[in-house]
């Protein structure tokens, strides 16, 4: 994967340059993480004087009119959206040239750094995080906001409340990804495009998305909370859209013998291909997931197996073309 290439010194200079600087009257104290497109910041908002995580988004961004219209429009939405599993945005605007936006610091990690430490979580774990998710994804469709970006990255776990809730997880970043403005041509070639381990075959091809494109984003992440990786590993990006689009994915119990055998059949259905076969909604998915890893049978009373094999590849007749060889698995299965 290239490197992203940022136009101005705010990005490209040491990172502690902006340390102590204040922006749209935030005080920058310190560097949380960045990413492709952003770096956060811990900042104090001098009006309010508390803390707040502040997102600088890469510069070259904010001369994108695609992408400063999706910006606006889908920070305004995210922000009108009251959900306990929402990292809650303050303020977003432009300030010298950059788009910004300040939100809830939630002390915490983030699932990608969760997993990395602790390697596969048990189900239950799995379970509780995932429910979290889909509850505010399906909030935002309800919304009619498409997330498009559901990865560990952007899926924030803090310490929870009691133990009854032992973690609460927020979801962020709605909209702010270059990945479908990328995949359909809009920026140039070379510029960082993110991972794409979590991206539903519809993106690939350039097709509307709704909310069921973050089903399958997010039964890619669940699926790699318990089985440690991800559905599809390739050697490039080009085998790993190839997989997305025509592969089906390797059993879970394949690597987890430990985890009911019908919970391969609700994934399967989750990850389709094609939106029509999958989950209506992100909590039906997780409805499915738990009572299949309880050892119960799947919606409708139906054995979740069924499920599976009712998912098909709609505008593939047959089986789908065997893959060219850059396309084929890095393990062979
Ligand atoms: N509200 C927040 N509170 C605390 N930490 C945060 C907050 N938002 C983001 N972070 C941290 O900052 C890191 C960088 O976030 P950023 O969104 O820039 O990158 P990313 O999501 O990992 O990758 P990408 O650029 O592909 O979106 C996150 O991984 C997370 O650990
Ligand atoms: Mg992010």
């Amino acid at each position: 994967m290239n490197g992203s290439r940022h136009g101005t010194s705010l990005f490209s200079g040491n990172p502690s340059d902006l340390i102590g600087r204040t922006i749209a009257g935030y005080r920058i104290v310190d560097e949380i993480g960045r990413g492709g497109m952003a770096v956060v910041y811990r900042a104090i908002d001098l009006r309010l004087d508390r803390t707040v995580a502040l997102k600088l988004l890469a510069p070259g961004l904010a001369r994108n009119d695609t992408f400063r219209g999706r910006f606006t429009h889908e920070s305004r939405v995210a922000a009108a959206i009251e959900h306990p599993n929402i990292v809650p945005v303050f303020d977003a605007g432009e300030a010298d040239g950059v788009l910004y936006i300040a939100m809830r610091f939630v002390v915490g990690r983030d699932l990608r750094q969760l997993l990395d430490r602790e390697g596969p979580l048990p189900v239950a774990v799995a379970a509780r995080i995932g429910v979290q998710v889909a509850s505010a994804l399906d909030a935002a469709h309800d919304h009619g906001l498409v997330h498009r970006d559901v990865k560990p990255g952007n899926i924030l776990v803090a310490r929870g409340t009691d133990s009854d809730h032992p973690e609460h997880v927020y979801l962020t970043d709605f909209g702010l990804t270059k990945k479908s403005l990328s995949l359909t041509g809009f920026t140039n070639v070379g510029e960082f495009v993110g991972t794409l381990d979590y991206v539903a075959p519809e993106q690939i091809s350039g097709k509307p998305v709704d909310g069921r494109c973050d089903v399958y984003s997010l039964a890619c992440v669940v699926y790699e909370t318990m089985a440690g990786n991800p559905p599809f590993q390739r050697e490039d990006d080009m085998a790993l859209l190839w997989a997305h689009q025509y592969d089906q994915p390797p059993a879970l119990t394949g690597k987890r013998p430990d985890i009911a055998a019908d919970v391969d059949a609700v994934l399967a259905k989750a990850l389709a291909k094609s939106p029509e076969d999958r989950y209506d909604s992100c909590l039906a998915f997780m409805a499915s997931l738990r009572a299949a890893a309880r050892g119960a049978t799947g919606a409708g009373g139906k054995p979740a197996r069924a499920d599976a094999e009712a998912v098909g590849t709609p505008g593939h007749s047959g089986p789908p073309p065997e893959p060219p060889s850059w396309a084929r698995p890095v393990f062979p299965r």
